[in-house]
């Protein structure tokens, strides 16, 4: 995984690749480090751990060097260490690298056997060291780096500083994102815009299989045969979300507090004159009459977001939907139709995690329409889509998702309401209908930060229990899934999500008095049943919080503690609304165990490898 940002110009390129890196840090955090070239020497500091540890070496480096190159890692190969961390450097080369490279065990014997030291166990080394071999033999850094990468198999981006080359950074992409900012005598390059959007106003994307070099006055592009290739520009035009935490304690319960004004601003956005917008809902650019089933693919919250996506698609569709992990979909040879009659939804908060990329490039081959919900704007994900619903939830950046996975709720329900007027499934009085309840939906979504106050008083009993269990039925049960999926990333508790009539056929055997159990029950068609569930855990002396109205007095006689929750007709609205009290769960718990919630142990925000 990782992020990597590079700068040549006349500015403080150690400083510009440094504020860079913090843009890039939802990559990863393990450590980070930055190489800069001064009259012709290269300078290198790296530190193990977040970002501020190269900090506070920055001033070790020169401030009047104009070409740097920065790395932020998330460890693959090789733990997190100050030796592992990149900059890797071999006689003549330095290089960051974000990817994986897949015969890194050969390469290393090889290396090795023709006398090679390691001085890490990352597999990004290997690669400095293929490059080296090869620059040696003729000292051109082209051929080098075509000659190095046809050694590798794998997936790279790579920025180079080769030797005697003290103003020019070389670049190769197979895989991972690799885009250059082209500014005003200066230019960057990034796995991402954001480390230069607000400086650079064009961006060319590299495809797979293309190399650049840039320094300040020139870009040029090659394939990798070594065929020269024309620029191919895209405008940027960015504007930065806020990144600050507005006084809250945490990103986190910043992003959670958000929910209100994001869900009012989709509204905004999504709707046009009282109605759905099919423009902005992604619809206008697919060619729906030809669609006969749905592949949705994700990882993590988003692919929690997908699932409950299909409680609604099928029944307004009437289409089959399908639902796969993104890792596992583009394997096991999925049933797909070509000429655009199999849709495949991706649904990416980042717009960049590797898994959901590369199973679209599978159902692109298989010749199937792409539509993707995401909320990065230029990312991976959106320039492969055939279409892409943009969330405009605004930045995320604690690495438990919250506004976005809502956010991904809403914006499956209003495309599949969009799907299902155009195709004459949906008729007006539906759609009003609809509409109205979504604008009563900010003032419940303000209504349920209230259970805020009821988490806090009930973790105390909770918050030391080893494992929890979720429960929930329906569109509950997806919501139970993220319940337990959040808690287990920010405070390390084991737990696990089940439908509750899963419950029975084996999970119950883990209920005894010290098994908290957070049941998803809104008043809804499933309540009866639910409750029942509920009392069997009960039978078992379960401790049971359950998620629901206050004045369900069904579900208070059962529970130990219950969450309130406002109550809502419509089901993908009240999925919305059932989310925010195990978002509020998960933080305060983590909170009071004293865990890092914003950036949790050996996770990272975008997960840019398979
Ligand atoms: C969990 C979380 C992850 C992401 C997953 C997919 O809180 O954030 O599970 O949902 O890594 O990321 P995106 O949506 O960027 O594709």
């Amino acid at each position: 995984m990782c992020g990597i940002v590079g700068y040549v110009g006349p500015r403080n390129a150690v400083q510009l690749v440094f504020d860079g890196l913090k843009k890039l840090e939802y990559r990863g955090y393990d450590s980070a480090g930055i190489a800069a070239i001064k009259n012709g020497q290269v300078y290198l500091e790296k530190e193990k751990g977040k970002l501020v540890n190269l900090g506070a070496k920055l001033d070790q480096l020169p401030s009047e060097s104009q070409l740097a190159v920065g790395h932020t890692r998330w460890a693959t190969h090789g733990g997190p260490s100050q030796v592992n961390a990149h900059p890797h450097q071999s006689e003549g080369v330095t290089i960051v690298h974000n990817g994986i490279i897949e015969n890194y065990d050969t390469l290393k014997s090889e290396l090795k056997a023709q006398g090679v030291e390691f001085n890490s166990d990352t597999d990004t080394e290997v690669i400095a060291h293929v490059l080296s071999q090869e620059y040696a033999k003729d000292s051109s850094p082209q051929k080098a780096l075509l000659r190095g990468i046809a050694r590798l198999n794998g997936a790279y981006a790579l920025g180079v500083l080769f030797s005697g080359q003290a103003d020019t950074i070389f670049l190769a992409k197979e895989g991972s994102p690799l885009v250059i900012g082209v500014g005003q005598d200066e230019n960057y390059f990034g796995s991402d815009i954001t480390t230069f959007a607000e400086v650079a106003k064009q961006a060319i994307f590299l495809n797979d299989g293309e190399c650049a070099s840039i320094s300040a006055k020139e870009v040029r592009l090659w394939d990798f045969s070594g065929a020269e290739l024309k620029h191919h520009y895209t405008s940027i035009n960015w504007t930065p979300g806020s990144a600050e935490k507005h006084g809250y304690r945490h990103y986190m319960l910043k992003e959670i507090h958000e929910q209100p004004s994001v869900i009012s601003h989709s509204i905004e956005h999504f709707l046009k004159d009282g109605k759905l917008n099919e423009e902005a809902l992604g619809i206008t650019k697919l060619d729906l009459d030809k669609i006969q089933d749905i592949n949705i693919v994700a990882c993590g919250t988003a692919f929690i977001a997908g699932l409950l996506g299909k409680y609604f698609i099928e029944p307004l569709t009437g289409l089959p939907v399908n639902v796969d992990l993104a890792s596992e979909f583009r394997y096991r040879n999925p049933h797909m139709l070509d000429e655009g009659r199999t849709l495949v939804i991706a649904v990416s908060q980042s717009g960049e995690t590797a898994d959901t990329l590369a199973s679209l490039k599978h159902a692109k081959e298989a010749g199937c329409q792409i539509f993707s919900v995401c909320n990065v704007e230029y990312s991976s994900i959106d320039r492969i889509s055939d279409s892409t619903l943009l969330m405009n939830a605004g930045p995320e950046i604690g690495v438990a998702s919250t506004k976005a996975f809502t956010s991904q709720i809403l914006c499956l329900y209003l495309w599949a309401n969009a799907f299902a007027k155009q195709i004459g499934k949906l008729s007006p009085e539906q759609e009003n209908q609809m509409t109205q309840e979504l604008h009563s939906l900010p003032v419940h979504i303000d209504l349920a930060m209230n259970s805020e106050d009821k988490v806090k008083t009930i973790i105390n009993d909770y918050y030391e229990s080893p494992n929890f269990l979720y429960i929930g039925r329906g569109p509950s049960y997806p919501i139970a899934l993220e319940g337990a999926l959040k808690l287990k990333e920010i405070s390390y508790i084991h737990a696990e999500g089940y439908a509750s009539g899963e419950l029975k056929h084996g999970p119950i055997a883990l209920v005894d008095r010290h098994m908290p159990i957070v049941a998803i029950a809104p008043q809804d068609e499933y309540h009866d049943k639910s409750i029942s569930n509920i009392e069997e855990v009960r039978a078992r002396e379960g401790m049971v919080i359950g998620i629901g109205h206050d004045k369900d007095d069904k579900l208070q006689a059962v529970c130990n503690d219950v969450i309130p929750c406002p109550q809502v007709n419509n089901p993908a609205f009240q999925a919305i609304l059932s989310s925010i009290p195990i978002q509020f769960l998960a933080y305060h718990i983590a909170v009071k165990r004293g865990t890092d919630v914003d950036q949790p142990r050996n996770l990272a925000k975008s997960v840019t490898v398979e």
